[in-house]
């Protein structure tokens, strides 16, 4: 017999006579010999419920397990006279699959806190919280691919063991092979580098994604990428997924007005296939939720330069920990001020000083601004950090020089502005803050199956 998965049988229209789910038990409980189970297959956030009455093939199996073990049920789908549920399935035989100790298993039907559940993110996904966590986090990679498909882009891979560092901020791990003689001995003596090159693992594929966008026109990158910040707040990884579009004859503002179609969309997208998680996350995590949504799909983000935006964090008569400055940048508390308390809506802020931002953003007319983006979400901050890239190669090279780098490394990207320059842009989306943003979870090691930050390497 062809398996059903939950949420098909939940779904049915009519009863269904002759059905097998397999799946894990939330939760066992007995009354006058029958066994009631609440099966969860992972395709859906809602449980369903199987009735065994006593003498069924296999009820014995049961005995002595229960939340969390795997079960195989063939049975019957049929109108449950029980509250707040449709379909159960009547069965006519259960078998064990895989049974759990009831004693050690960590997972009990109360709510455990996110700090428990991070301990065992073996187990999370099995929480009703992760479970939804992990099918809206899927369809939204879905829908990156579905957004940039739809218009004409190409989805291009870039390495990501690479030998230029694209930020030029020195945050990377550094890759190492393997010596079998030496590995393990003292970490000093333990590699080989990259076959004698200096290697690190990339901190973001723009620089190559450059590279297609000056031949293919419109593509994008949606890869993991890695930073050695050691920075321990609730909004960095050390590795995070990023995706990354890259537009050829694109200026600032065109790359603007598509970073909020962007974000409009992936939400938009969110909103309408994935209701039944979010609504978890709207109930449970944060009541703000729903309305936060619809402020990023209601309206246009406010744009303001980084020079005005300096200017309201002066005049708005609040003191801060970090300091206003022209030339400085914004910290997450100023950008949460001016999308939170000032704007009340979505921000993206512009030109910025160009003492603060990599060497490849295009300098403009005043010469002391590149042309940078930030897009700032209310509670999550920067989502989006993007620019107009530097496509005159005596300008370029000027930066270059002045960010301390070698043209030795970069001779490849010079060369683009050598042969065929053109205008382009684009930008870099944090893949696990839209995440956060949508579902209203505030730490990143809760939208990432397997958060690596300082403290987590473990799984
Ligand atoms: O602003 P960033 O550093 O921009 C770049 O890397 C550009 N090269 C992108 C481009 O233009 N193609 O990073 C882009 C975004 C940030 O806005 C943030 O959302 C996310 O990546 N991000 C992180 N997310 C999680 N953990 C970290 N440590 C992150 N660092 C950046
Ligand atoms: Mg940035």
């Amino acid at each position: 017999m062809k398996r059903t998965r939950v949420k098909q049988a939940l779904n049915a229209e009519a009863p269904v006579e002759g059905i097998m789910l397999k799946g894990w038990v939330r939760t066992k409980r007995e009354s006058k010999g029958v066994v009631f189970l609440e099966l969860n297959d992972g395709s859906c956030r809602t449980n369903l419920q199987i009735v065994v009455d006593p003498g069924v093939a296999g009820i014995d199996s049961l005995d002595g397990t229960g939340t969390g073990a795997a079960i195989k049920v063939t049975g019957n789908l049929q109108a449950s006279p029980g509250k707040g549920q449709k379909w159960e399935v009547q069965a006519e035989q259960v078998e064990l699959i895989g049974s759990a100790d009831q004693e050690s298993y960590p997972l009990q039907k109360k709510r455990h806190s996110d700090e428990f559940l991070r301990g065992i993110a073996h187990l999370r996904p099995r929480t009703n919280k992760y479970g939804a966590m992990n099918r809206i986090r899927s369809e939204l990679s879905f829908a990156v691919h579905q957004y940039f498909r739809e218009r004409g882009f190409y989805y291009i891979h870039t390495p990501i063991i690479t030998g230029s560092d694209c930020e030029g901020a020195g945050d990377m791990f550094v890759v190492t092979a393997l010596d079998p003689d030496k590995a393990w001995k003292s970490p000093a003596e333990f590699g080989r580098d990259f076959f004698g090159k200096k290697a690190h693992l990339t901190v973001s594929g723009q620089l190559p994604a450059e590279s297609m966008a000056c031949a293919l026109g419109d593509v994008y990158t949606f890869g993991p990428t890695f930073r050695a910040e050691n920075s321990n707040t609730s909004k960095h990884a050390a590795e995070f997924w990023m995706v990354e579009p890259e537009v050829a004859f694109a200026d600032l503002q065109d790359i603007m007005e598509m970073a909020q179609g962007f974000v409009q969309a992936l939400t938009g997208h969110v909103k309408k296939y994935c209701s039944q998680d979010l609504e978890l996350f709207s109930r449970f995590v944060d009541q703000g939720l729903e309305d936060r949504l619809d402020s990023v799909l209601s309206q246009p983000f406010e744009r303001i330069s980084y020079t005005r935006a300096l200017e309201v964090l002066q005049d708005c008569g609040r003191t801060f920990e970090y300091p206003v400055q022209w030339g400085l940048d914004l910290q997450t508390e100023h950008e949460r001020f001016l999308c939170e308390e000032h704007f009340h809506k979505p921000l993206i802020v512009h030109d910025y000083p160009a003492g603060i931002k990599p060497f490849y953003m295009r300098v403009n007319d005043d010469s002391s601004t590149v042309a940078a983006m930030d897009v700032l979400l209310p509670r999550v901050g920067e989502i989006i950090g993007g620019s107009q890239r530097e496509e005159r190669l005596e300008v370029l090279d000027r930066r270059i020089q002045e960010a301390g780098l070698s043209f030795d490394e970069y001779w490849w990207y010079r060369d683009l502005r050598r042969f065929g320059s053109v205008p382009h842009a684009g930008f870099g989306l944090g893949f696990e803050r839209l995440l956060m943003f949508i579902t209203g979870v505030s730490n990143i090691r809760d939208v990432i199956p397997f958060p690596r930050t300082p403290n987590m390497l473990e799984f």
